[in-house]
C-alpha cells in the first residue's frame, strides 16, 4: 500500500495521521506503518482509559495478518483470551476458525481483535463508556490494516461499530459501512455453540461477506 493510501486511509477514518512526509518509498511506508503498529500496541498495553484495566491480566490487542483484506471484529475478550491475550481462542474461536475455513481462509490470513481490548467481568455486556474509551484504538487498527471487508461478529460489535441500537436480525443479511469499508454482520460463534440450527443461516452472511469481498477485490465498489 503506497504512502498516499495510507495517509487518505487516516483521513477517512477521522484519525490524526502520523505520516507527515510524502514521497515516501515502500520500504519506508512499512517502517512506518510497524512503528505506528508498535506504539499502537504499547498504548493498548497500558490504557487505563476505563476501570476494565484493574481487573483484566492482559489488553487483548489483536493478532493476524496486518495488512489483512479481511477484518473480523468481536465483541470482548472472554476469560481464555484475557489470560493468553490474544482474542478468539477459545471454544467459540475455534469455531471461528471453521468459519474462516468454510471462506477458504486461514486464521493468519486475516486480522481479528474485538471492541474491547480488555475482559468485562463475567464477559458481562460492554459499557457504552468503555465502548467509547477503547473506540480510538479500534480506528486506528482499521485504518492501518485498511481491509476490504469487515466481519462484524455479532449483536455487540455490530452495534458498537455502526452505532445502531438495531436487533441483529436487522443488521444481518445487508451490506452496511464503516467509512468506506463493507461490513457485514455474522452471528457470533458463541451464540452458534449454543444454538447450531442457526449454522444453516450463519453460512448464508458467510456467502455475502464472500460476495462482497470478490466484488471489492476485482475494484468494483459495492453498492447495495
Ligand atoms: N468473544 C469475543 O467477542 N471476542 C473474543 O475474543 C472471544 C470471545
Amino acid at each position: 500500500m503506497g504512502i498516499s493510501v495510507w495517509v487518505r486511509r487516516y483521513r477517512d477514518f477521522g484519525v490524526e495521521n502520523p505520516v507527515l512526509s510524502s514521497g515516501s518509498r515502500l520500504s519506508e511506508d512499512l517502517s512506518l506503518a510497524a512503528e505506528e503498529w508498535e506504539r499502537l500496541r504499547q498504548e493498548v498495553a497500558a490504557c487505563t482509559a476505563c476501570p476494565l484495566h484493574r481487573t483484566r491480566t492482559h489488553a487483548v490487542f489483536g493478532v493476524g495478518n496486518q495488512r489483512a483484506d479481511w477484518m473480523l471484529i468481536g465483541e470482548a475478550p472472554g476469560e481464555q483470551e484475557d489470560l493468553k491475550g490474544e482474542p478468539f481462542v477459545g471454544p467459540a474461536g475455534q469455531l471461528l476458525n471453521e468459519m474462516l475455513k468454510a471462506l477458504r481462509l486461514q486464521r493468519e490470513e486475516v486480522y481479528i481483535t474485538n471492541i474491547l481490548k480488555s475482559r468485562p467481568p463475567g464477559n458481562r455486556d460492554p459499557k457504552p463508556e468503555e465502548v467509547l474509551a477503547c473506540e480510538p484504538y479500534l480506528k486506528r487498527q482499521i485504518a492501518l490494516v485498511a481491509p476490504k471487508v469487515i466481519l462484524a461478529i455479532g449483536r455487540i460489535a455490530a452495534q458498537s461499530l455502526l452505532k445502531t441500537e438495531a436487533p441483529l436480525s436487522r443488521l444481518r443479511g445487508k451490506v452496511h459501512r464503516y467509512a468506506a469499508t463493507p461490513v457485514v454482520v455474522v452471528y457470533h460463534p458463541a451464540y452458534l455453540l449454543r444454538s447450531p440450527a442457526a449454522k444453516r443461516q450463519a453460512w448464508e452472511d458467510l456467502k455475502l461477506a464472500f460476495r462482497v469481498y470478490s466484488q471489492v477485490s476485482q475494484g468494483n465498489p459495492w453498492t447495495n
